[in-house]
This record gives structure tokens, C-alpha cells and sequence, in this order.
């Protein structure tokens, strides 16, 4: 798979990733069992990072990665922290940071973390000194290599760029997000800090399955968060209205080349702007882990499909999305 330098981590990983919330809870029932076999499906069809946060499942994606990593030298593992508790800023103190990252080292059966980033963290943490040189005293202490920033908006990731330690920011960007391309991927790549583009299916709109009748499970949050009763609504579909991603879909889902699946078209299509690291999919099952992986090897796509992708979301989808994160 190709390799990319995850900022200033200095690591070279696969440019397709693993995203393993759907290993810990919200995305409806998936068993250990399953959760492990994805795992193992992705590291044999080349992928060596995975994304996680402590918050999963309460620290099961954590443990079960955990398990993985006994079996399977050699991977990266990014975790999160500060959502275990209510998000106010004075929650970010290196206190909390040495206990929750204590937590998630057992998780992970590690005694160094490769990668910690902030979860979301409220406004006015990004803005705090203190909250900087906390991370970077863990990793004086080596409890952690490095830390990143995941992030809603593009003010929030300019900032973090901006801190002369933050490795790599974390941001949603996929068909139905381009916000990040105009400001945020040329900033990132000038200062040399990865690029770890999430929920770049738009939580499986993207992938052209679902229809107006889909019923997603009770604790899936494609069913609880539609409105963002429980966290940013920009993290499920992307922020978009169920709706208009149908209609946004159905425009696309022309451009797919043969050989493809529409997934890996909205994969490849990430793969392709300049400035990102790795992009990481979120898999429930061993084939989806798979599938995502291929969609490294698949060749560009030209450059009027990129125009056209543009232009069903100035047309459908910025006005819903773009003036909000
Ligand atoms: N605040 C944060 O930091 C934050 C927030 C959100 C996500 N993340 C990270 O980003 C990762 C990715 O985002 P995400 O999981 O929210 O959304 P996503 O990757 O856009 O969508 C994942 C969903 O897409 C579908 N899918 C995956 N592979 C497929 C394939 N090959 N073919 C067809 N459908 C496929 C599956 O839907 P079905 O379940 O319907 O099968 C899967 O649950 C997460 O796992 C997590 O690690 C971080």
C-alpha cells in the first residue's frame, strides 16, 4: 500500500487506515469476534494504522485492539481522549491527561501511546498554553510519541496547526465536506502536520447503499444522532440532511468508474487531495475492511470527476454544511 509520513510523527503509515469506533459501540451490535476478524482483515490486506478513542465502547475498541497488537507487531495506533467526561476546559489539565492516557495504555498494552489526540475538545482549549505543554510533558515522560487534534471546524484546525507540537489533526473531509481543501490541507502541509481524514464515507452514505426506507438499529447513532441529540451532528452523514445526501448520491454515483465500488470512488477520491496523510474508514465487517484497503491500489480519478464532485456540493450539499464547520 502506498506509505505516507503522518506529519510530525515521523511515521510512515498505509495511506488507507482503520477507523475502530464501529468496534466499540453506536454503529448497532458488532461482536468481538467480528470486531477482531475486521481487525485481522485489515492488517493482511496492508493496513497499519488504526484509528480508536477511549470513549469507544467505554475502552473496547481499545482492549480489542489491544488483542490485535499481541498477534500483529509493527502498527500504529491513534487513540483519543476527554470524552469520558463532560467537555468543559477545565477538564484539560495534565492531571486528567496522565490518568486517561494511563487508561488507555492498559487498554492498549502499551507503555508508550503512538499517537494521542484531543477528542473534540470545547473552543477554548485549543487557545490554552497550559493544555499544550501538558502533552508535551507526557511525552517527556513517555507515556506518549506524539499528540494530534481531532477537530470539527476548520478554525479549530488552523489553530492547532498553528502549536509548533501538534503532529497531526484529525478532520472530517469527504465528498460532502470541502471546506478543508481550501485552507486547512495547504496549511497542514506547509507546517508539516498529518492529515487524518475521517468519516469519509459520510458514516456509509457515501458508499451508495442505503435508500429513503434504511432503518439503522436503535444504538446506532445514524438513528439516535440524526439531530445531534447526543454529539456534533456533523459527525453523522457528515452533517448533511438524509434526504439531500440521497439526491447528492444519486448524482454522483455516475462518475464511479467500472472496477470500482462507490465506496472506494468516495476513498479514492480523498487519497487524491494533496496534503492528506491517511484516511480512515470506518469497517464493521472483514469485507468492508478489505474493500476500503483496495481502494489505495485503484488509479486516480480525472480530474472532471473532482469538477463534477464540486459541483453537486456547491449545488447540494455547502449550503447545509459549509458556513457550520
Ligand atoms: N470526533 C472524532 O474524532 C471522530 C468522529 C467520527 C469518526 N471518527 C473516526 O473516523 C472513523 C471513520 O468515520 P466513521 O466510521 O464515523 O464513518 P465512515 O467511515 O464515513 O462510515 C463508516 C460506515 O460506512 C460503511 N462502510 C464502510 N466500508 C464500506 C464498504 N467497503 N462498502 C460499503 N459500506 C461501507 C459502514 O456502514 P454500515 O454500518 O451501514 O455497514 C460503516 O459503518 C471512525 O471509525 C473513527 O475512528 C472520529
Amino acid at each position: 500500500m502506498e506509505q505516507r509520513v503522518l506529519g510530525r510523527t515521523g511515521r510512515q503509515v498505509g495511506v488507507v487506515g482503520l477507523g475502530a469506533w464501529q468496534l466499540g459501540a453506536d454503529w448497532g451490535e458488532v461482536s468481538e469476534a467480528d470486531a477482531l476478524a475486521t481487525l485481522h482483515a485489515a492488517v493482511d490486506a496492508g493496513v497499519d494504522f488504526i484509528d480508536t478513542a477511549d470513549v469507544y465502547g467505554d475502552g473496547r475498541s481499545e482492549k480489542i485492539i489491544g488483542r490485535l497488537l499481541g498477534e500483529r507487531p509493527g502498527l500504529t495506533v491513534a487513540t483519543k481522549m476527554g470524552r469520558r467526561m463532560l467537555q468543559t476546559p477545565e477538564a484539560y489539565t495534565l492531571g486528567n491527561f496522565r490518568a486517561w492516557t494511563d487508561r488507555s495504555r492498559a487498554n492498549l498494552g502499551v507503555d508508550t501511546l503512538d499517537l494521542v489526540q484531543l477528542h473534540c475538545p470545547p473552543s477554548a482549549v485549543f487557545d490554552d498554553d497550559a493544555v499544550f505543554d501538558g502533552l508535551d510533558t507526557l511525552v517527556a515522560e513517555g507515556a506518549i510519541a506524539a499528540y494530534g487534534v481531532s477537530v470539527e471546524s476548520v478554525g479549530e484546525a488552523l489553530t492547532a496547526i498553528a502549536r509548533p507540537n501538534v503532529a497531526a489533526v484529525q478532520i472530517i473531509l469527504n465528498a460532502f465536506r470541502l471546506k478543508p481543501l481550501d485552507e486547512v490541507l495547504p496549511a497542514a502541509e506547509k507546517a508539516g502536520v498529518g492529515i487524518i481524514a475521517r468519516v469519509p464515507l459520510a458514516s456509509g452514505l457515501l458508499s451508495g447503499r442505503y435508500g429513503p426506507q434504511t432503518v439503522f438499529a436503535e444504538n446506532d447513532h445514524r438513528n439516535f444522532n440524526r439531530q445531534g441529540e447526543a454529539f456534533d451532528v456533523g459527525e453523522t452523514f457528515s452533517g448533511v440532511e438524509y434526504g439531500v445526501g440521497l439526491q447528492a448520491v444519486d448524482r454522483i454515483r455516475g462518475l464511479v468508474p467500472r472496477g470500482m465500488t462507490m465506496a472506494q470512488f468516495a476513498l479514492r477520491w480523498i487519497i487524491d487531495q494533496p496534503g492528506v496523510s491517511v484516511v480512515i474508514p470506518g469497517a464493521r465487517n472483514p469485507e468492508q475492511a478489505r474493500a476500503n484497503a483496495a481502494a489505495a491500489d485503484l488509479p486516480p480519478l480525472p480530474a472532471e470527476t473532482h469538477a463534477t464532485v464540486r459541483r453537486v456540493y456547491d449545488e447540494l450539499i455547502r449550503p447545509q454544511v459549509h458556513h457550520r464547520w
